[in-house]
């Protein structure tokens, strides 16, 4: 692996060997520590964990369970405002001899608990370096599976999200399956909600489908505590999830909210540039294989300053503007894309591209750009809407994040093994591999930097996989000095403009971890991998800051046939200890900046 001092400012250190460690593994030089762990109380009256007697009260005053997304606000006087996302509950590591045929109420409650999000205050030891959770501190917070939202933008108050609980069709219970999200530059974060489908049971129309929606009981079978999660009872409640949520963290009182304008799919998360007159864009990915991704322009400006006024304009910002879809064209002749990802003969899988819009929304309404639906439609069904746009169907698009140096926009294809299985579409040039284990990521050039062109250009950045594999590409770099990676997920930019990257289900035998990599300049595709998580782990919400990395060790532990009885790692606690999701600090021991 690459050597120390030569390498791309920001990326000076030691590379972490691919490893099998139950344990998060840094570079020699780097400290570590525990900030939270799924469970740890965080509002005034929550009691410690206790497994042996979990309550649904207790469990919404505590951290919440498998922390993904991670945001750092700041709040001065060496504290910060961390965001978390609680994307799912794993009931059988959660539970001790959990049925999963016969859940009881408590234990349905306590999952609801542990869903949503998190916002505790956090600080830094200047002794030890580590960074603490501040226990108790009024802007601490916990939004669940039952607090309240309000739905906003052209789909609000529609048909199609009315229920017999809410006929006014702007009153959503709950936030799910928040997965990946992103910062606002007015100060608010924003979160995904992705997997949604898996909660809902009894779905049977042609719309649900296209969502992954089953026929049948639901896998934890909380339809049977709340008719809601029954779409045979309620069918428009799963039409209140699969938005963009946006939460205020600095207002504990503020009610979050979920933007309709920003299209109704399996959002890994949403991130946000502004354009050149103070409009925010957003990019957000469609996870699933052969789904799309997606830009929205809003046509209203940002305000600056923290006034009320301010604020309670910012949080409109993302209701009206107009909703594109990508569409991906190769410039290889498409024969010599054989699916095996060896090159084409100019040497890159590049081409162009256009965003196509699907709807508008206005403070006076809503209009369709797609033949045959309606806007509210376009908003509430957009995979259908992606479809009749011709969208190109990509290898799973996650997480999106333009570079704050360049503009270049980064699109983590995280895989998908389906691709060119018969009946499914087989390779392109942005998608070059048949059976694609590893994924790829995409660099975009919007068209002269403006963050709302219609079009834009596109190459591929990283293939990953094994460096020895042929097919693959590390932007250019010596293939012999690079981290093997595989299953890109999560990005994010360092303060030098360098790329990192964390990984969800590598295949390349070791576990997954974080990465950084050079964008630009003369090492411009140098990969080197910066931690690794411990068994049945993946690695999320990756923070880097000049001083500190912080990232999510989502479902440690989580390995077919593991429960509370036979767990699979001993992370963090050792053993006897039950393994628990947490989010993770680094930094370097002799109190410089990471990797310079
Ligand atoms: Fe929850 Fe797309 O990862
Ligand atoms: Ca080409
Ligand atoms: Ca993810
Ligand atoms: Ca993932």
């Amino acid at each position: 692996a690459a050597g120390k001092s030569k390498s791309a400012r920001g990326l000076r250190f030691g590379a972490v060997a691919p490893n099998t460690a139950d344990q998060v593994t840094v570079p020699e030089g780097y400290g570590q520590n525990v900030v939270i762990r799924w469970g740890e109380p965080i509002l005034r009256g929550a009691p410690a964990f206790d497994p042996d007697n979990q309550t649904a009260k207790a469990q919404a005053g505590q951290f919440g369970y498998n922390n993904d997304f991670l945001s750092l606000l700041p709040l001065g006087h060496g504290r910060q405002l961390l965001v978390a996302n609680h994307e799912y509950t794993d009931e059988v590591l959660m539970f001790k001899g959990y049925d999963p045929e016969n859940p009881t109420r408590e234990q349905v409650e306590i999952s609801w608990a542990a869903h949503g999000l998190g916002v505790v205050v956090v600080e830094e030891n200047r002794r030890t370096g580590a960074l603490t959770a501040v226990t108790r501190h009024q802007l601490n917070r916990r939004i669940t599976a039952t607090t309240e939202f309000r739905l906003q933008g052209p789909a609000a108050g529609s048909d199609l999200v009315k229920t017999s609980a809410d006929p006014s069709g702007t009153k959503v219970l709950g936030t799910l399956n928040n997965c990946s999200g992103g910062t606002t530059p007015w100060g608010t974060t924003l979160h995904g909600e992705e997997n949604f489908n898996q909660y809902f049971a009894n779905a049977s129309r042609t719309t649900d489908k296209r969502y992954g929606l089953g026929t049948g009981a639901s896998e934890r079978k909380w339809e049977r505590f709340d008719k809601r999660f029954d779409v045979a009872q309620e069918p428009n409640e799963p039409h209140r999830f699969g938005y963009v949520v946006e939460l205020d963290p600095y207002d504990p009182e503020s009610t979050p909210v979920k933007h309709t304008a920003i299209g109704r799919f399996k959002h890994e998360g949403a991130t946000i540039r502004l354009t050149d007159d103070g409009r925010p864009v957003v990019y957000s990915g469609d996870d699933e294989r052969f789904d799309y991704f997606y830009k929205f322009v809003s046509s209203k400006r940002m305000r600056r300053g923290n006034s009320r006024a301010a604020r309670e304009h910012n949080m409109t910002l993302l209701d009206e503007g107009t909703l594109y879809v990508a569409k991906l064209t190769g410039d290889s002749p498409a024969e010599q894309i054989d699916g095996s990802g060896k090159h084409p003969e100019d040497g890159q899988f590049d081409g162009s591209g256009e965003w196509i819009p699907l709807a508008t929304a206005t403070a006076d309404g809503a209009e369709s750009h797609v033949e045959g639906m309606s806007a509210e439609e376009v908003f509430v069904f957009t995979r259908l809407a992606g479809d009749k746009a011709g969208a190109t169907k990509m290898d799973r698009p996650e997480d999106i994040e333009a570079s704050p140096r360049t503009g270049k926009v980064y699109v983590a294809l995280t895989n998908n093994t389906d691709r060119g299985k018969s009946g499914k579409a087989g390779a392109d040039e942005a998608n070059p591999r048949n059976a694609n284990k590893h994924g790829q990521i995409l660099e975009l050039t919007e068209r002269r930097g403006a963050a709302d062109a219609k079009k834009f250009g596109w190459l591929l950045f990283l293939v990953a996989g094994d460096p020895q594999d042929p097919a693959t590409y590390f932007g250019g770099f010596p293939k012999d000095q690079v981290s093997p990676i595989s299953c890109p997920d999560n990005v994010t930019f360092d303060p030098h403009g360098n790329l990192w990257i964390s990984t969800d289900g590598a295949q390349l035998g070791s576990h997954d971890g974080l990465f950084g990599a050079a964008v630009q300049g003369g090492r411009r595709g140098e990969l080197k991998q910066f931690l690794t998580v411990p068994i049945g782990a993946e690695t999320c919400g990756p923070v880097v800051q000049d001083r500190r990395v912080l990232v999510a060790v989502q479902h440690p532990g989580e390995v077919d046939g593991a429960s509370v009885e036979k767990p699979a790692s001993a992370w963090p606690d050792g053993p006897g200890k039950l393994v628990r999701p947490s989010v993770v600090s680094v930094w370097r021991k002799d109190g410089r900046d990471i990797g310079v």
